[in-house]
């Protein structure tokens, strides 16, 4: 495999398949058995995962609620799908570790590097919720922070969409896909890959980005295989 240690980012609305709310049990295996095939091979695997399926703060703040009590409540969220995505994944015989940036002791570790960095070494899967534990902080921004923290190889950003287009596919017939792209082209042509907290927290730290298709069965290990799959953002 061309990685040997990744930073998975899923949205949490993947999780909802066809539903309109919630977590889809058969979404979360589908996603178990994608992340078994790059395990079975050896790669290292941390996960940050969003939820918006459950809770957005900015759509609680725009309601008229508290933004910081809003994003809070967004953190509680990412934490309820990583201990989904967690029971997905022992159900498909991988070991786990759910470690959060808000302390949660009785349900998962409280955040330690280093001791995310040895579970990662002995070959299990580590969730990183509650995002980075701090309002106005997207968990876009927590994927990359962990990231870069853990020092991972790259961050693969699981979307619906298959890549980064010149425009927004699901409005524009006429966007077309890039295969690469700079951290500079991004900048230039003004796309939007992830917000820009994340965004350039990723470029100083050079830590490539790619956004991928998720849904689309095989992708995962493709692109840990170095396949030319989504679009890959680097130096
Ligand atoms: P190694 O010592 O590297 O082998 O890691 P380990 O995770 O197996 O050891 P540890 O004894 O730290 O953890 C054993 C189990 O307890 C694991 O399932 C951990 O996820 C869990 N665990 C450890 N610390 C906490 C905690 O603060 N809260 C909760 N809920 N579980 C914890």
């Amino acid at each position: 495999m061309k990685y040997n240690r990744i930073l998975l980012k899923l949205s949490g609305e993947a999780l909802m398949g066809e539903r309109q709310y919630g977590i889809d049990p058969a979404r979360l295996a589908e996603y178990a058995q994608e992340i078994k095939l790059i395990h079975d091979k050896g790669v290292q695997i941390a996960i940050v995962i969003g939820g918006g399926n459950i809770f957005r703060g900015l759509a609680g703040a725009s309601n008229g609620m508290d933004r910081v009590q809003g994003d809070y409540m967004g953190m509680l969220a990412t934490v309820i799908n990583g201990m989904a995505l967690q029971g997905a994944l022992e159900d498909a015989g991988m070991q786990t570790r759910l470690q959060t940036a808000l302390e949660i002791k009785a349900i998962a570790e409280p955040y330690i590097k280093r001791k995310a960095v040895r579970h990662l070494e002995k070959g299990r899967i580590v969730i990183f919720g509650a995002g980075t534990g701090n309002p106005y902080f997207t968990t876009d921004t927590a994927a990359v922070l962990r990231g870069v923290e853990v020092e991972a190889d790259v961050i693969l950003k699981g979307t619906r969409v298959d890549g980064i287009y010149t425009a927004d596919p699901e409005k524009d017939l006429t966007a077309t896909k890039y295969d690469t792209l700079t951290f500079e082209d991004v900048l230039k042509k003004g796309l939007n890959v992830m917000d820009t907290t994340a965004f350039t927290l990723s470029q100083e730290n050079a830590l490539p980005i790619i956004v991928f298709d998720m849904n689309k069965p095989g992708n995962l290990v493709k692109v840990c295989d170095g396949e030319l799959v989504g679009t890959t953002v680097n130096v």
